[in-house]
C-alpha cells in the first residue's frame, strides 16, 4: 500500500499514523489508522498486512506490548476486533465478517478480588482504558477460512485450512479443516468437500 512519510492515509477521516511496526505490502489496504487507536505492540513487526489483504472500518487491533498479529495475503477483515497479547495470525484468503472478535487473552483474572483491584487501579493509569495483560494462548485462523459477522473465537483455538464458522458462533475449540461450524458452544454442522474445496479458482 502507499503510505506517505508521515505514515498517514491520504483519504484517512481520522487524524492518526501508521506505528512503525506495522508492514502493510504492496496491494494491501487499511481503511483508516483509528484501527490502531488501542494498539499499543512494541514488537518488531506487530502487524502485517499482507499483499492484497484488506482491513476495513471498525477493524481495532487491540494489540498489548508483545503482541503480534499476521493477516495473510488477500484475506479481508471486515471490522473485526483482534484482542492479542501474545499472536493472532489470520491465513491468506480468509474472510472475517463485521464484529468478529478473535480474542488470544481474556485480560481479567477470574478472581472478583483481583478484577476489582484492577478497577481501582484504572484511574491512576495513562492511557487510561489499557486493562492489564493476562495469560495469553495463539489463535490461528487458516488459510481461506470464513468466519461469519459477530463470532467470538476465544483463546488457544486454531481454525483449519476452508472452515466455515457459522453467524454468532462462540468457537472454543479447535475446528477441522473443511467443516462447517455453529453455535455456542461451536458444533460441527457439516463436512465440506476437501477435493472440491481446494480446486483451483476456475476449475
Ligand atoms: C453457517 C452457515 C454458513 C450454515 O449454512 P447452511 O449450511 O446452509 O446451514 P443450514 O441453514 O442448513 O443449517 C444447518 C444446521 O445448522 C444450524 N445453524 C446454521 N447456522 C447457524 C448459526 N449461525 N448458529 C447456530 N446454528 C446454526 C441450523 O439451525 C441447522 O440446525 P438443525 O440441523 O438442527 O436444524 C450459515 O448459517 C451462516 O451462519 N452464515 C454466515 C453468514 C454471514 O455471516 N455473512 C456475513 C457476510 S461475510
Amino acid at each position: 500500500m502507499i503510505v506517505d512519510a508521515q505514515r498517514t492515509l491520504p483519504w484517512d477521516w481520522y487524524p492518526g499514523t501508521i506505528p512503525a511496526n506495522v508492514l502493510l505490502e504492496d496491494g494491501s489496504y487499511l481503511e483508516s489508522t483509528f484501527s490502531f487507536q488501542l494498539y499499543r505492540s512494541e514488537a518488531p513487526l506487530g502487524v502485517r498486512l499482507g499483499h492484497g489483504a484488506s482491513a476495513y472500518l471498525g477493524t481495532m487491533f487491540d494489540v498489548g506490548p508483545r503482541g503480534r498479529v499476521t493477516i495473510g495475503d488477500y484475506a479481508l477483515v471486515n471490522g473485526a476486533r483482534i484482542v492479542c497479547d501474545e499472536a493472532v495470525e489470520i491465513g491468506d484468503y480468509a474472510l472475517i465478517s463485521w464484529n468478529v472478535v478473535l480474542m488470544d487473552t481474556y485480560r481479567l483474572p477470574f478472581d472478583p478480588n483481583a478484577r476489582r483491584s484492577e478497577l481501582e487501579e484504572l484511574p491512576r493509569r495513562r492511557p487510561r482504558p489499557c486493562l492489564g495483560a493476562g495469560e495469553a494462548r495463539p489463535v490461528r485462523v487458516g488459510r481461506n477460512v470464513w468466519i461469519g459477522f459477530d463470532a467470538c473465537v476465544l483463546p488457544g483455538v486454531t481454525i483449519g485450512e476452508g472452515a466455515i464458522v457459522g453467524a454468532r458462533s462462540v468457537v472454543r475449540a479447535d475446528v477441522p479443516a473443511f467443516t462447517v461450524v455453529a453455535g455456542n458452544p461451536a458444533r460441527v454442522i457439516r463436512r465440506l468437500d476437501e477435493r472440491e474445496s481446494a480446486k483451483p479458482h476456475g476449475d
